[in-house]
């Protein structure tokens, strides 16, 4: 058993960790920390702690006091939010980032988990199968954020012997807490809008072709990458993630299979950029070979899912 925190724990990868974690440490070994004041309602079996990030000093006098053998760093900004405010989405995405890493490095975190993203990527990267190593230049506030981040994780780990594994994650689709602020929400705003009305408009064209992993394979993916041991790990930047790729299109196809009368329409705005600089589809075959990687969900089972679960109360 572990002693574990979870920072960001309000968010929508953060709330469904921290009920995996729990599941697997006791509810009493991990730790919820978010900037919110009240505990999320989802988190309320085991301990919460009110926390900003940004606040270093405050951040260290608690890991230092408490000790942790697992800190997932979660909190930040997303790639549409940060476009509307890119100092302080450079801030939070860094600063958080150096002040974890800096413990981990005085001894006081054994692991650390931190999130990339497809977003590492940019118009000059091959857009399909990307591979691990190749062409990354980003031209978003978040992706240039998330590759500096993976080369401090680097960093870290080579030099000072930092415990610290990430994920680039895909667009991430899930039922339990909203997404907020990012370019790949559309595809689960999209099963509220057809549960309650039946139609809906996507931000981005219809062919828009992006990676996407329901949380379920996610979280998995998190937890195995972090169990692994540590020498089988051997990317210490950031793994690609593969899951499904779809386009808005194709995912109003598979809707209207459960909802036949289900009508989709296309606005792009200015996510499209965003979307348009990003890969259609991912090569995770590295971590499918150092940590035997593989995904459960395909299209279908994933609006299935979807479609029984969503509560459009949540809106
Ligand atoms: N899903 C994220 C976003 O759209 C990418 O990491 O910003």
């Amino acid at each position: 058993m572990s002693n574990v925190l979870v920072i960001g724990a309000g968010g929508q990868i953060g709330t469904e960790l921290v009920l995996a974690l729990r599941k697997n440490h006791g509810e009493q070994n991990v730790v919820a920390a978010d900037i919110k004041i009240e505990c999320p309602p989802l988190l309320t079996g085991g301990p919460y702690v009110q926390m900003d990030v940004l606040n270093r000093d405050a951040v260290r006098n608690y890991i230092i006091y408490k000790g942790f053998d697992e800190v997932y760093l979660l909190a930040a900004l997303l790639s549409a939010t940060a476009e509307k405010n890119p100092d302080f989405a450079w801030k939070l995405n860094m600063e958080g980032l150096f002040t974890i890493l800096d413990l981990a490095k005085e001894g006081h975190i054994k692991r650390i988990f931190w999130p990339s993203s497809i977003a590492v990527f940019g118009p000059t990267t091959p857009a399909d199968q990307t591979p691990q190593t190749t062409v990354m230049e980003p031209t978003t506030v978040y992706g240039i954020s998330k590759l500096a981040g993976e080369r401090w994780c680097e960093y870290y780990h080579s030099k000072f012997g930092v415990d610290v594994r990430s994920i680039r994650y895909p667009g991430l689709i899930s039922y339990k807490s909203l997404p907020g602020g990012g370019t790949t929400d559309y595809a689960v705003d999209i099963f509220y809008k057809a549960k309650a009305v039946k139609s809906f408009t996507s931000f981005l064209s219809e062919d828009t072709a992006l990676p996407m992993m329901f949380m379920d394979d996610a979280i998995r993916a998190t937890i195995e990458l972090m169990n692994a041991p540590s020498e089988s790990i051997k990317i210490r930047s950031a793994y690609n993630l593969g899951g499904i790729s779809f386009t808005p299109k194709q995912l109003g196809e598979a809707i209207t299979k459960v909802i036949p009368d289900f009508q989709i329409s296309y606005a792009p705005d200015f996510r499209q950029e965003i979307a348009d600089s990003w890969p259609n589809s991912i090569d995770d075959s590295e971590a499918k070979k150092d940590w035997n990687w593989k995904h459960q969900y395909d299209l279908e089972g994933l609006v299935n899912i979807m479609l029984a679960n969503v509560d459009i109360n949540l809106l």
